[in-house]
């Protein structure tokens, strides 16, 4: 990303300076010398602590990733009345509130546009194009890597492990790719966008997530055959007690316009009360539209100056809705074996917890497992149940004497509804 930035100051230099202000890279920093990379003068250093420490410069960019070292050169910044840019979501949502707090006391100014879904400027969007409305919900794909991953399972039939291995080698999955697939890239990102959007905190603890590892491609193909996509979902909503924010797969409608992002790229939909409900879709990574966003940041700076740091209020009262306060439709794939009445003790547990079934796809042939296993799936679409309820069902469905195994579980998300779900 570093290397993406330089290049697109170094080419976009003369466009850039009609801000009225001329961007300079005058200095470098990071760990490894690339003498290979053109910096076009700046002063090269493997410290960090010399951008602070100079004063030919005004801005810190801060493009290497990680945690703790990033903090440290952020707080340094403010230390030293240096504004800072950012593309690190990690560093936000796990220590934002109190590094906003300190640079906006200080005035300095913070851009984290390059931290959420990349290229889509959609920090922007909700701080500057949206502030007139009551923001209820916003849902995104907000990693490529799982949407890359669920697309290819969706339209090229592939499993999981199939379908990661070939994001790696196309270079859309980390070697390890724990944070991609298990959530916590999406959840970083989910909890930077509910704090600008519902003006609270940044409250990266309170994100429920769940990874799409589990997602089996048989799952991906009764979504299709119920008009479905599974999608790597970050909703994020204003709820009467306060705010609730999750990342899971979820069977999303295909009529859905965010159904139709597929493969690496990145939507945000985001439903305010008096716009309605507007779409966001753009690349979420990669050199060229990080560095826009980098870039874009920088451009807000030298035009407007560090007031431009009064767009984060995130300070104030608020309370997170925990998982089990969600009440949305759920895909079950149940694994039966393969006789009569299996499916009439599903149907009548589900009924016990009040749950109706909105569709069901019965298969006469059996699925054969890796040890010889047969099961007959039972595939059912409930209608808006609370989370508790479908937990318990689930639960009671797993110990009926014709129930195989585990119960595969999917959220449904009906966005377009008004409440959210
Ligand atoms: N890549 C994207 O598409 C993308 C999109 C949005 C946001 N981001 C964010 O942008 C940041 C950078 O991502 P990236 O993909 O560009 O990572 P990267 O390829 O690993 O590059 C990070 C660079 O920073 C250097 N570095 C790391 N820690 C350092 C330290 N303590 N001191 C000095 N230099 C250090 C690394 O040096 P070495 O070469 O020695 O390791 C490397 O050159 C992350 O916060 C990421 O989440 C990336």
């Amino acid at each position: 990303m570093g290397r993406g930035v330089v290049g697109l100051l170094q080419r976009e230099s003369a466009s850039l300076a009609a801000t009225g202000r001329t961007l300079q890279l005058t200095r470098v920093a990071s760990r490894t010398p690339r003498p290979e990379v053109d910096l076009g003068g700046a002063a090269f250093s493997t410290d960090l602590a010399d951008l602070t420490a100079a004063d030919d410069v005004d801005v810190v960019v801060e493009v290497i990733g990680g945690e703790e070292d990033a903090k440290t050169l952020f707080a340094a910044a403010i230390a030293a009345n240096k504004h800072v840019v950012t593309a690190n979501k990690a560093l936000i949502a796990l220590h934002g509130n109190e590094l906003m707090r300190d640079a906006r006391r200080a005035g300095i100014f913070v851009g984290i546009e390059a931290a959420v879904a990349g290229g889509i400027p959609i920090i922007n969007a909700l701080t500057r194009g949206l502030p007139a409305n009551r923001i209820e919900w916003l849902a995104g794909i907000i990693n490529g890597t799982s949407n890359y991953i669920l697309t290819a399972m969706s339209e090229g039939g592939q499993d999981f492990a199939t379908a990661l291995r070939e994001a790696q080698r196309l270079g859309y999955a980390e070697p390890d790719p724990t944070f991609d697939v298990e959530g916590i890239d999406a959840a970083h990102k989910l909890a930077i966008l509910a704090g600008l959007a519902f003006g609270t905190p940044f409250d990266f603890a309170s994100v429920h997530v769940e990874g799409i590892a589990d997602v089996d491609a048989e799952d991906v193909g009764y979504a299709r055959e119920l008009g479905y996509r599974i999608k790597p979902l970050g909703i994020a909503r204003r709820t009467a007690r306060g705010v609730e924010a999750r990342v899971h797969p979820c069977l999303t409608p295909e009529s859905d316009l965010i159904a139709k992002v597929d493969g690496v790229m990145n939507a945000v939909q985001v439903r305010g009360d008096a716009v309605g409900s507007t779409l966001y879709v753009g690349p979420g990574a990669g050199a060229g539209p990080t560095a826009s966003a980098v870039v874009a940041d920088l451009v807000e700076l030298a035009r407007g100056g560090a007031d431009s740091c009064a767009v984060f209020p995130i300070e104030g009262d608020w309370e997170s809705s925990p998982i089990g306060e969600v009440s949305c439709a759920h895909y079950l794939n149940v694994p039966a074996e393969d006789q009569p009445g299996v499916f009439a003790d599903v149907a009548q547990t589900l009924g016990r917890h009040g749950i109706s079934i909105e569709g069901v796809i019965q298969r006469a042939e059996a699925v054969r497992g890796a040890r010889g296993s047969e099961w007959v799936p039972i595939v059912i679409l409930t209608d808006v149940v609370a989370e508790l309820d479908a937990e318990r069902a689930v639960a009671d469905i797993e110990k009926l004497a014709g129930v195989t195994g585990r119960v595969r579980r999917i959220r449904v998300a009906n966005l377009e509804n008004s409440d959210g779900e």
